[in-house]
């Protein structure tokens, strides 16, 4: 990744932005996840149902996101519903995804169009989703369509949403469907949605040449549980692994660099393949503490990740970063310190053109369920009725005095 890629002077020149995912708003969707729900996978038995019930809200939904002084908001297209039957296109439901794109530019926010997430349609995930040898293939296929329908539209696409946890998620800890526990498929998946997304790429720049094509990377930084050189050499292994090699086998077919930020780990040879979310309350700096996903609260981690993707030679984009609380005035520092570790990122030369928040709305947090409350908006799941929280406010606050300074 030699080449310097700079960021067009036709976009906005920041993106101030919040983000959602189909399957966790949307509500009444038919996908592999719903046959997870179904069989009881997940804590409490919960199921999606109505989510956030975004769906048949989604207007609605838009002006109260632009009320957050947003400029941009990403969200994902769920592929079950435009490909419901293997070829078969739901032509509904990509005029409804187009013309929910059309109100987002309406109410003044850059769409970021997101084309999978996590979730996959039953038809493909039975015949074994993206291990299938023709797997990117068929993904290309419902691509192309998605790209054809926005037209010039939409103009940032994230093709896969963070390969990595989805691989590790879904094959090596059998939390997600399809539930395995498998290395070697797990390597298999994620070189498969490396293949995807190359594909995707140049489908994407031959329909739209002007767009912005990229992939929304987690990055999870391990640091050693202690000072053993066993421990320190997992840590590097794992960073390489997980946040690194898919960002280098990608290579030059990423316009930006899209980064999801939320954490640390805890890097230990006693389980070296499942790093240690914290180290308690003793090993931890922990000076704000635990999320209630119990993820360690680790701005610093944030300024790190982006001085190192510095040498990508991309414009980055923070394409999620956030906190599941029900404590808002936590939400509300967590915010600061993230946004303030960006800015002094920034001040050292990084080229950072984007902040989404996750989450725009309270909504199903996958094998979580509906507990975790990461949302600027609260959702009432028993009316759908929604509530801006102080941290909502907070960071149109925020966004104002950034965009007064020209960050917009
Ligand atoms: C990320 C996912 C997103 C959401 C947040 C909390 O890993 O991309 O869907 O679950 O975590």
């Amino acid at each position: 990744m030699r080449n310097q890629v700079e960021w067009p002077s036709e976009f906005p020149q920041f993106l101030w932005g919040t983000a959602t995912a189909s399957h966790q708003v949307e509500g009444g969707n038919r996908n592999d996840w719903t046959l997870w729900e179904d069989a009881g996978r997940i804590k409490r038995q919960e199921k999606s149902g109505q989510a956030s019930g975004h769906w048949e809200r989604a207007e609605s939904d838009f002006s109260l996101f632009a009320e957050l002084g947003v400029n941009a908001y990403r969200f994902s297209v769920e592929w079950s519903r435009v490909e419901p039957r293997q070829g078969e296109f739901d032509v509904e439901a990509l005029s409804k995804y187009r013309q929910m794109v059309q109100q987002m530019r309406d109410h003044g926010m850059e769409p970021c169009l997101t084309l999978h997430h996590f979730t996959l349609p039953q038809w493909f995930a039975m015949d074994g989703g993206f291990l299938q040898p023709d797997g990117p293939r068929m993904f290309l296929r419902y691509v192309r369509r998605v790209v054809e329908t926005m037209g010039s539209l939409v103009r940032l696409y994230v093709t896969i949403n963070e390969p990595m946890v989805y691989a590790v998620n879904s094959y090596l800890y059998g939390v997600w469907p399809p539930g395995q526990h498998n290395l070697a498929r797990t390597l298999r998946v994620s070189n498969q949605l490396i293949a995807a997304h190359k594909g995707a790429y140049h489908l994407i720049k031959t329909v739209q040449p002007g767009a912005l094509v990229g992939l929304a990377h987690h990055i999870n930084l391990f640091e050693p549980w202690s000072t053993s050189p066993a421990d320190v050499v997992l840590a590097r292994t794992l960073h390489h692994l997980f946040n690194r090699r898919v960002i280098l086998a990608v290579g030059d077919l990423q316009d930006y660099l899209g980064i999801n930020y939320y954490t640390r780990s805890f890097a230990t040879i006693r389980h070296p393949f499942t790093p240690q979310s914290s180290r308690g309350e003793n090993g931890s700096r922990a000076e704000l503490g635990l999320t209630d996903m119990g993820w360690d609260i680790y701005p610093e981690g944030l300024e790190q990740a982006l001085l190192e993707a510095r040498a990508f030679n991309r414009p980055i984009l923070i394409t999620e970063n956030g906190i599941s609380t029900p404590d808002d005035a936590l939400r509300i520092r967590y915010l600061d310190a993230h946004l303030d570790a960006m800015h002094r990122a920034i001040e050292k030369g990084v080229n950072v053109r984007g902040y989404f928040y996750w989450s725009a709305l309270d909504n199903f947090e996958w094998d979580e369920g509906f507990a975790p409350r990461f949302g600027l908006i609260e959702v009432n799941y028993d009316t759908m009725e929604r509530v801006m929280r102080k941290s909502a406010y907070h960071y149109r606050d925020r966004i104002l005095q950034s965009a007064a300074r020209g960050m917009k």
